[in-house]
């Protein structure tokens, strides 16, 4: 898409193009675009907004509903920040004080657009074109645009005194080809930039890739790491007096209501005021203790890894760790927790194939789901080795306990 394509589709022509691709998207394009040509449109704005639909529909998993109004690129899309997750810091930084941000790199705007949802005045600077229009078009869809300004150029020549929180998420993937930037130092704007914000507006947020290095945590700074149903999505920095604790893990459950109820009459571990978002804290520096295998087994969720939460998770499950350096936890008792997935150990095996064969044949075990810490097995070469027939469940647990290479079979948690 281009600048006059988008302009195009925002005229009432564009939103009855819009209308009519929506119709007969979904099926073989080429049949598609034939159907909104017979229809009268034109061949450039049939394609855009063919596009545009597919898009839409592919954003609706980001934005949900919301998604069927606004605009995008595949770039814009794919780097955006998710409606849960971008609700989520505005409220937070709102909640902070903040009534004035500067968002620079905005994107197509979707963090703007929560900060603005939060009461929150924005400026959002953009420097490609395209993205700042698709920006500024994303605010008037979202009955926002009262709240926010998109101004077109580089977010480095802004002057943040205009504000008084400034949040960024630099370019993490290289324009054209679409690839993923590792070195944060290749980052846009660069790093530099980005990470000196802080000392210039102290209350600064910075969204970084989730494999941040930790020693590239500024010191006093908070380093946040979000999961969305159990994906790792993405990590953020808080600065300044927006700092609260060392460490924090953000695990959303987007696709369950959130009812986290205890098993066996234990309290719940939900925490926090948002449904279905859950917050850890601590340190990221402790250790959790380390024990034998016991009856049940946590697989935490990536966040809490990431975070070095792990401890904190323990203390919370009265667990241990069989390895210290193996994030599965072990514990006597079952607890739902958003922050780990339970399972029942039926069986803890040294690692052999002919054994793991034989004693999943004798138990009818014909499919397993396989998870894996501290251990170099591929899941799928060991499907295939282990040749299953049978129709009964299990899961297998591939990991080291005592340094020596192990196998849980395991059952689901009722
Ligand atoms: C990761 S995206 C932002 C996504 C946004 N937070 C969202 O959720 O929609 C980063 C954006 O920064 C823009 N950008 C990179 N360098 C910039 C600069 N120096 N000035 C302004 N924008 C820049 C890129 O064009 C890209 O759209």
């Amino acid at each position: 898409m281009d600048l006059e394509q988008l302009a195009a589709l925002r005229t009432d022509e564009g939103a009855a193009a819009l209308d009519a691709a929506g119709r007969v998207a979904g099926g073989d394009p080429l049949s598609a675009a034939t159907a909104l040509r017979a229809a009268g449109v034109p061949a450039g704005l049939a394609a855009a907004a063919l596009t545009q639909v597919e898009l839409r529909r592919r954003a609706t998993g980001k934005f949900g509903p919301e998604a069927s109004g606004m605009f995008f690129t595949r770039p814009g899309l794919e780097q955006a920040t998710r409606r849960v997750v971008a609700d989520r810091r505005a409220r937070r930084l709102r909640a902070a004080g903040v009534v004035s941000l500067a968002d620079l790199g905005c994107g197509l705007g979707a963090d703007a657009l929560a900060a603005a949802r939060a009461g929150i005045r924005v400026y959002a600077v953009e420097a490609d074109p395209l993205t700042a229009a698709l920006a500024g078009a994303n605010a008037r869809a979202a009955g926002v645009a009262d709240l926010v300004s998109v101004e077109c150029g580089d977010a480095t020549m802004f002057d943040v005194t205009r504000v008084d929180a400034v949040f960024c998420d630099p370019a993490r993937r290289r324009a054209g080809t679409g690839r993923r930037i590792f070195d944060p130092n290749s980052y846009s704007p660069p790093w530099d930039f980005v990470i000196g914000l802080a000392e210039r507006v102290p209350r600064t947020v910075v969204k970084v890739a989730p494999g941040l290095d930790h020693a590239l945590i500024p010191a006093g700074a908070e380093a946040e790491w979000v999961g969305v149903d159990g994906d790792l999505v993405e990590a953020a920095l808080w600065c300044g007096p927006l700092a609260e604790h060392p460490r924090r893990a953000t695990v959303c459950k987007e696709g369950s209501p959130a009812t986290h109820e205890a098993l066996v009459g234990e309290p719940s571990l939900h925490r926090g005021g948002d449904a279905g978002v859950h917050q850890l804290t601590g340190s990221g520096t402790a250790q959790a203790p380390v024990g034998p295998v016991r009856r049940f087994v946590f697989d935490p969720d990536p966040a809490v890894v990431r975070a070095h939460l792990v401890a904190e998770l323990a203390a919370e499950l009265d667990a241990t760790l069989a390895d210290p350096s193996i994030a599965y936890l072990y514990a006597d008792r079952a607890i739902r927790t958003p922050y780990a997935r339970c399972l029942e150990v039926t069986d803890v095996l040294p690692f052999s194939l002919k054994r793991l064969r034989t004693l999943l044949r004798e138990r009818r075990v014909g499919r397993v789901e396989i998870l894996k810490r501290g251990s170099a097995l591929e899941p799928e070469r060991l499907r295939r080795d282990l040749r299953l027939a049978g129709d009964q469940p299990a899961s297998l647990v591939l990991t080291r306990v005592a340094d020596a290479p192990t196998v849980l079979i395991c059952q689901p948690v009722a």
